[in-house]
C-alpha cells in the first residue's frame, strides 16, 4: 500500500514551487491534497497539471485573512471530512534594504509569513486528526544574516520558533510539529530575486553540494516529516540546503 493512501494533506501555497512539488509527491504516494493560494488561475493550472482528478481540491484563500482560512476549512470539511497533515508553506519575500521598508511592507510580510502560518495551523486544528503532522516552512536565512531580508528573515525565525512551541502545545493530541528550512531552491520566488545567471552562480558557489536546490528536494523532506517514519520527531528544524549553512564548499 502507498505510504499516504487515504491521507488528506493541506498545502498552503500549493499552486507553485515547493508546495506544488510536495503535492505531486504526496499524490504519487496515495494521498489526497488540498491546495490553497490566492491566485485562482495558478491553482487551476496546478490542478490540471497534477492530473489527479478528485484527489485534489483547490481553494482560493489568502492565508493572511482568517475569514479565508475559515472558509478553506469549511470546504475541506465538506469534501474530505478531516485532515491528516498540514504543510504551512505559503510565503512572500519582497526583499528591500531596511531603510526602504514601509509599514505596509511589514504588515504584508508578517501577515502572510507569520500570522498566516499561525492561523493556518490554528484553524486546521478542529479537522486535524489526533496523531497528525504539521510542517512549517522556515528558511536558511534564520541562520545567516543577508542584506535585503530583515523583515522576511525575522518572520521565518518566528516560524521556526513556532514549530517548537506548537509541538509542545499539540503533543497532548499526538500531533507533531516540525519546520523545514530550505536553502536556495529554484522556484518562482527564487527566480524573482536571483534574476541573472551571475546572481544564480553567486548562490550556487555557496552550496557545498555545488548545485541549487529543486522543489522536489524539499518535498522529500516534507513527506518524511509528515509520514509515520518521523513518528518520534517533533519540535525540530530540518535544514534542506545542500550544505549551505553547515559546510564550506572547497
Ligand atoms: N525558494 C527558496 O529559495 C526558498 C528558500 C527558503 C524558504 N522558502 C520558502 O518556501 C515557501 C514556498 O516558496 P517557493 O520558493 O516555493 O516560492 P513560490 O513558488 O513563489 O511559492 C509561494 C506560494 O505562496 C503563495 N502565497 C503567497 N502569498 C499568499 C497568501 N497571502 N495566501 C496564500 N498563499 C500565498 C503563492 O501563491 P499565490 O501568489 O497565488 O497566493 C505561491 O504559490 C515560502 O514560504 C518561502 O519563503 C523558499
Amino acid at each position: 500500500m502507498a505510504e499516504f493512501e487515504g491521507k488528506v494533506v493541506l498545502i498552503t501555497g500549493g499552486g507553485s514551487g515547493i508546495g506544488l512539488a510536495t503535492a505531486r509527491l504526496l499524490l504519487d504516494s496515495g494521498a489526497r491534497v488540498v491546495l490553497a493560494g490566492r491566485g485562482e488561475d495558478r491553482l487551476k493550472t496546478a490542478t490540471e497539471n497534477l492530473g489527479a482528478g478528485d484527489r485534489v481540491l483547490a481553494v482560493p484563500a489568502d492565508v493572511a485573512r482568517t475569514s479565508d482560512l475559515e472558509h478553506l476549512m469549511e470546504r475541506i470539511g465538506e469534501r474530505f471530512d478531516h485532515l491528516d497533515g498540514v504543510f504551512a508553506n505559503a510565503g512572500v519575500a519582497p526583499f528591500a534594504r531596511s531603510a526602504e521598508v514601509t509599514e505596509a511592507d511589514v504588515d504584508h510580510i508578517v501577515g502572510v509569513n507569520f500570522k498566516g502560518v499561525f492561523f493556518t495551523v490554528q484553524k486546521s486544528l478542529p479537522l486535524l486528526a489526533d496523531g497528525g503532522s504539521v510542517v512549517l516552512n522556515s528558511s536558511w536565512l534564520t541562520h545567516r544574516g543577508m542584506a535585503f531580508t530583515s523583515v522576511y528573515a525575522a518572520t521565518k525565525a518566528a516560524v521556526r520558533n513556532l514549530a517548537q512551541t506548537l509541538a509542545a502545545d499539540l503533543a497532548g493530541r499526538g500531533i507533531r510539529v516540525n519546520a523545514v528550512s530550505p536553502g536556495y531552491v529554484v522556484t518562482p520566488m527564487f527566480d524573482s530575486i536571483a534574476t541573472t545567471e551571475e546572481a544564480r552562480q553567486a548562490c550556487r558557489s555557496q552550496v557545498a553540494l555545488g548545485r541549487l536546490g529543486q522543489p522536489a528536494d524539499i518535498a522529500d523532506g516534507v513527506l518524511f516529516l509528515l509520514s509515520p517514519r518521523a513518528s518520534y520527531i517533533t519540535g525540530q528544524e530540518l535544514l534542506i540546503d545542500g550544505g549551505l549553512i553547515k559546510s564550506i564548499p572547497f
